[in-house]
């Protein structure tokens, strides 16, 4: 007798060949180049893969396809999370995490990388330490291109898991107060997720130095669209009435010198007495890596979902490969 092996069709789900899907064939690239429809779309799918995981753990749905995993900046969680994506989904992938072992420490440009690299995968997952870098790597490949972050400017895929927990922690975005503390300048994280929730009813907040402020283009960008927004240099005034707590690391490696980081390094740690000003179902965000901006004591507390978010991103970054791949 064979047992048979379980796999996305055995379901009544959203998945096969979708090549009239939203995303089919596209590179990912910035949030600006999402509709509030095309996230319905991409949560339920993550919604999906999250129940599948859960289910059967890995399938056959990305069976044959490649991905290349190039970066040229250190990664951890967003690296291991598409690698776990596609290998869950049955693909495989092509890890570049050294570039300095590869063609790259001899001088080769990002276009050739990139051409390189698509003659042997079905799509390119770039991180790189340059703004716009990413979009220069699509414009000259012909398979999708997704940006894993580029440098201080976005981080698409992670805004899209990030909103995706708190849809998934907080059942809606929608008339949320969603308070951004710390490295807001040099933060990509931060750019890309304040950009996505312009789509949505919500109240920005934003608490850093001044000299590490969400950067005046943003600002007026979400002015533009109606967004409420204010800046603090501190948290105690907004904490009481915030429901997203997202919290960043103090960029330091974009730092020009040791004194200019050491002089904001450490302004702001949250910690168990933190959290009893904050509301009882708020929920405490960040990308990660940290470094001390959120206290191990804090860990422990339902509302940290910070462990929860790296899930999370499992889940979206399935759906974003299965959809930009034609198959849900
Ligand atoms: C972030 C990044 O690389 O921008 N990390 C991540 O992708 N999860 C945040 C950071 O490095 O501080």
């Amino acid at each position: 007798m064979t047992l048979e092996t379980p796999t996305a069709n055995s379901f009544s789900l959203p998945f096969g060949e979708q090549r009239n899907g939203p995303l089919y064939g596209k590179d990912i690239l910035s949030v600006h180049q999402f509709s509030r429809e095309d996230l319905t779309h991409i949560y339920t799918v993550a919604h999906e893969m999250r129940g599948m995981v859960a289910r059967i753990g890995t399938f056959d749905l990305l069976k044959g396809k490649i991905l290349a995993n190039l970066f040229y900046e250190p990664s951890t969680r967003t690296s291991a999370s598409f690698t776990a994506a596609m290998e869950r989904l049955g693909g495989s992938v092509i890890p570049i995490n050294n570039v300095q072992y590869s063609s790259v420490s001899k001088g080769e440009s990002l276009p050739d990388t990139v051409r390189t690299l698509e003659c042997y995968a079905d799509v390119i997952v770039l991180r790189h330490p340059e703004v716009g870098s990413c979009a220069l790597a699509a414009q000259y490949a012909s398979k999708p291109v997704i940006n894993a972050g580029d440098g201080i400017g976005e981080h698409p895929t992670q805004a899209l898991l990030d909103l995706f927990t708190i849809f998934e922690e907080l059942g809606t975005s929608d008339g949320l107060s969603v308070t951004m503390l710390g490295d807001l300048w040099n933060g990509r994280t931060v750019h890309s997720l304040a950009r996505l929730l312009a789509l949505f009813n919500v109240k920005l907040n934003y608490v850093s130095p001044d000299v590490l402020k969400m950067p005046d283009e943003i600002v007026a960008e979400l002015n533009g669209k109606g967004i409420s927004q204010q800046a603090f240099t501190e948290l105690d005034p907004i904490l009481p009435e915030t429901d997203v707590l997202y919290v960043t690391r103090i960029q330091k490696e974009r730092f020009e010198s040791q004194e200019a980081y050491d002089a904001v390094k450490d302004l702001y740690v949250i910690t168990p007495d933190t959290m009893k000003q904050a509301k009882e179902k708020m929920i405490v965000m960040h990308p990660l890596p940290r470094v001390g901006e959120i206290s191990m004591e804090v860990d422990a507390d339902p509302r940290a979902a910070y462990f929860r978010q790296m899930e999370y991103g499992l889940y979206t970054r399935m759906a974003l490969l299965a959809m930009v791949l034609g198959k849900a």
